[in-house]
C-alpha cells in the first residue's frame, strides 16, 4: 500500500529533524564535530538507539561501538538486510554526510513496520562509527570491525593528544580484547544498502534528485615530509638555503597536475612548516595527501609519478624526502542485484531513466563489501554539492523522494529474495 504523501513528508521532515538534533551533539561550539569514542559518539548512538526503538527496532552497541537496531522478518532469526551509514563527521562538518543516510534506515524500517509487510528477511539498520578516520587517522574502523577485518596493529595508533584507540576504547566502556564480537559471517547477511548525499554537483548540474551508485573510488592517503635545513630569514643566502616548504610548495603544485593529466583527485588539506618563524627559514615541511580515483590502477599510477618527482625536486634542492601511506581502501564495484533494486526503487518515485554515478567520495561500503554485497542510493545535494562543510544543504522534497525509493529498493530486494 503506498503511504499518502504526507506520511512520506512527515518521514523527511522526522529525519531532517532528527539530523538537526545531532548537529547539536558535537565537540566544537558552533561548529560540528563528532569523533569517534567520544562522549559525543556516545550520545549521538543513545539518540540513534531511541529512535531505532520509537521504529520498533531491538537496539544493541556492538563491540566495535556501531550503534545497531533489528526487526525480524516472517520468521525468527534470518539473515538480515542492512541499511545504514555512519553517524561521526570530520571537522567542522555538515549536518547529513552519514547522519541522513542513518536517519532515512531508520525511517524505512518505520515505514514498513507500519505497513505489516512480512519482509523475508530481518532488517537491521546501523549507524557506523568512524567512518571519517577524523580522530585517529585511518578510517572505516565500525564498518571494517563489521566486516570481520580488524587489525590488531590499529590499537596502537593515537589521536593528536596521544591518547591510543585502546585506552580510548576503554575509556567509551568497550572491551578492545572483544572487538572480534562485532565481526559478522556471510551468511547472517543478504546484503548492505546505503542512502547518502552525493557530496558534488553531478544530480545538481543534471536536475535530478536521485542517482543510483555505480562504484565507490579508491583512495590512498598520506603523510609526507620534505626536511631541508632551517636558517635565518635574513642571512641565509638562496644559494645557500635548504627551504623545506618551498620544496613542498613546487611538489604540491606538480599534484594538481599529475592529477588532472591523470583522471585521479588528489587534496592536500594539511600543511606545517617548522619551525614556523616568519624569519626562520623552514628546514621541515610535512603535508598530507588524499589520492583517489574511479579505478586504482589509475590512483596508483599518478602516485608513482608524485614520488618520482618529488625525489626530483628534493634531489635538486638538497631536501630529504619521506612518504608514510596510513590508509589504503581500494575502489569497490556495486552489487548488481542490489543495484537494480536500488535503480527500481528511483524508477518508483517516477524517474524512469535512474542516473548512475561512480561515488568519489569514500563510503562504509569499501568496508562492508569484504563481508556481503553493497549498493548505494545518492541524493543531490544544494549550495553547488558543497559537503564537508556547514553549508552542506538538502531539500525536504529530495529527502521525501529519497525516502519513497530507499523503502521501495528494500521492497524490491523482497521481491527477487530467493533464501
Ligand atoms: O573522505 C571521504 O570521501 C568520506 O567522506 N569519508
Ligand atoms: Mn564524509
Ligand atoms: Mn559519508
Amino acid at each position: 500500500m503506498k503511504h499518502p504523501h504526507t506520511t512520506v513528508e512527515a518521514g523527511a521532515e522526522r529525519a531532517l529533524a532528527h539530523c538537526e538534533a545531532l548537529a547539536r551533539v558535537s565537540s566544537l561550539e558552533g561548529a560540528i564535530e563528532r569523533v569517534h569514542l567520544s562522549p559525543e559518539h556516545k550520545v549521538a548512538n543513545a539518540l540513534a538507539a531511541a529512535w531505532m526503538s520509537e521504529a520498533g527496532l531491538e537496539t544493541w552497541q556492538d563491540a566495535a561501538g556501531n550503534q545497531c537496531g533489528r526487526m525480524e522478518g516472517s520468521e525468527p532469526d534470518l539473515p538480515a538486510l542492512v541499511l545504514g551509514s555512519h553517524l561521526d563527521t570530520v571537522t567542522d562538518a555538515g549536518r547529513f554526510d552519514g547522519m541522513l543516510g542513518v536517519m532515512l534506515a531508520i525511517e524505512v524500517a518505520d515505514r514498513i513496520r507500519r505497513s505489516g509487510r512480512q519482509l523475508p528477511f530481518a532488517l537491521e539498520v546501523i549507524g557506523f562509527t568512524d567512518e571519517e578516520g577524523t580522530r585517529f587517522g585511518n578510517a572505516l574502523f565500525g564498518s571494517r570491525a563489521f566486516a570481520g577485518r580488524w587489525d590488531e596493529a590499529w590499537w596502537d595508533l593515537e589521536d593528536r593528544k596521544g591518547v591510543s584507540l585502546r585506552a580510548a576504547a576503554r575509556v567509551f566502556g568497550l572491551e578492545p580484547e572483544l572487538i572480534l564480537d562485532a565481526a559478522r559471517s556471510p551468511h547472517e547477511l543478504v546484503g548492505y544498502l546505503e542512502a547518502h548525499i552525493e557530496q558534488g554537483p553531478h544530480l545538481l548540474d543534471a536536475e535530478r534528485a536521485l542517482a543510483a551508485v555505480s562504484s565507490i573510488a579508491g583512495a590512498r592517503r598520506f603523510a609526507l615530509t620534505v626536511t631541508g635545513n632551517a636558517g635565518h630569514a635574513g642571512g641565509t643566502p638562496y644559494a645557500r638555503r635548504r627551504d623545506a616548504l618551498v620544496g613542498a610548495s613546487e611538489i604540491i603544485v606538480e599534484i594538481e597536475r599529475i592529477a588532472k593529466a591523470t583522471h585521479t583527485i588528489a587534496t592536500v588539506g594539511r600543511v606545517r612548516a617548522f619551525p614556523g618563524g616568519v624569519n626562520v627559514v623552514p628546514g621541515l615541511a610535512r603535508f598530507s595527501l588524499d589520492l583517489r580515483a574511479e579505478y586504482d590502477a589509475d590512483r596508483d599510477a599518478a602516485w608513482d609519478q608524485i614520488d618520482a618527482f618529488a625525489q626530483e625536486v628534493c634531489a635538486r634542492r638538497g631536501l630529504g624526502w619521506k612518504a608514510d601511506q596510513f590508509y589504503r581502501a581500494d575502489a569497490v564495484v556495486c552489487d548488481p542485484a542490489l543495484r537494480a533494486a536500488v535503480e527500481a526503487g528511483i524508477r518508483a518515485t517516477g524517474d524512469a531513466e535512474p542516473t548512475v554515478l561512480w561515488s568519489r567520495a569514500g563510503h562504509d561500503g569499501m568496508a562492508v563489501q569484504a563481508v556481503t554485497g553493497f549498493a548505494m542510493l545518492f541524493l543531490r545535494c544544494g549550495n553547488d554539492g558543497i559537503s564537508h562543510h556547514p553549508d552542506e544543504t538538502v531539500t525536504t522534497a529530495d529527502v521525501a523522494a529519497a525516502l519513497d525509493a530507499f523503502e521501495a529498493a528494500v521492497l524490491a530486494v523482497a521481491d527477487g529474495y530467493q533464501r
